[in-house]
């Protein structure tokens, strides 16, 4: 099996039982059981993405999907978060308070892709659904859009079925495009964003969803006239 070195896992390979005090060992097991169970889960939902698209590239010829991408938070990113909103920092605190310890992003080509993989996904009788937030309909005040959702799905463990929250967000090729490059930049100026980049990200995240809108309209009258 591929080693993984970005995986909390690969820290830890060959320390044995003695090498670090019990406790820490056992918070760390507690670490990678977890991190185990989230990266299960995105291997649950990814693989119902990928049987859906599959079905429609056979079925009807085309792919609502462009691509899925899949991560886990790092332990050190789910410790931060925990502390940043004063929470007590243990795998069950981290289970019970954040919802993006197992992260999905669906990249589709039209608008409303999205919705229909949203749908579909949903549908399905073992997805619980948590929280939709349409950033698509609503975009934040900066121009950021995506569908969000926050699902549970079960994880089958020897022990039996194990909920699993997992953030799934749905989005164009172009406000993918624009989530990237805004996420790096506003490492680049962080708090307190010079009006003058504020605006001209809005004003870009702006012309991307009309190009997203007369993209759709174009699909619409030429590969899918009966839509
Ligand atoms: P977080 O604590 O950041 O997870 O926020 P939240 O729980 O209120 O969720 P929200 O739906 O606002 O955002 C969740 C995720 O969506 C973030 O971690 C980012 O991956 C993405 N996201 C949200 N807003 C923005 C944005 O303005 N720009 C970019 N590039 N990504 C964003
Ligand atoms: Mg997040």
């Amino acid at each position: 099996m591929e080693i993984d070195h970005t995986r909390a896992a690969y820290f830890f390979d060959g320390m044995t039982d003695g090498f670090l005090p019990e406790a820490t060992m056992k918070a760390i097991r507690s670490f990678l059981e977890t991190e185990n169970l989230y990266l299960s889960a995105t291997r649950e939902i990814a693989t119902k993405l990928e049987n859906l698209n599959d079905e429609f590239t056979y079925g009807k010829d085309r792919n609502p999907i462009h691509q899925i991408k899949t991560r886990v938070k790092t332990p050190k990113s789910i410790l931060d978060k925990l502390a940043r909103r004063g929470l007590e920092l243990s795998v069950r605190s981290a289970r019970e308070n954040l919802t993006d310890i197992a992260g999905v992003r669906v990249i589709c080509s039209y608008i409303d892709d999205i919705y229909l993989i949203a749908d579909l996904l949903t549908s399905q009788d073992d997805i619980e659904v948590i929280r939709i937030s349409d950033y698509i309909k609503n975009p934040k005040p900066n121009g950021y859009r995506s569908l969000h959702l926050i699902v549970e799905v079960p994880v089958f463990l020897s022990t039996g079925p194990e909920p699993v929250k997992v953030e799934i967000q749905i989005r164009t090729i172009a406000m993918d495009f624009w989530a990237s490059l805004e996420h790096e930049l506003s490492y680049k100026f962080p708090d307190e964003k010079i009006e003058a980049v504020t605006k001209e990200l809005k004003d870009c995240a702006d012309v991307i969803a009309s190009t997203d809108i007369r993209m759709q309209n174009l699909y619409n009258i030429t590969i899918n006239p009966a839509s």
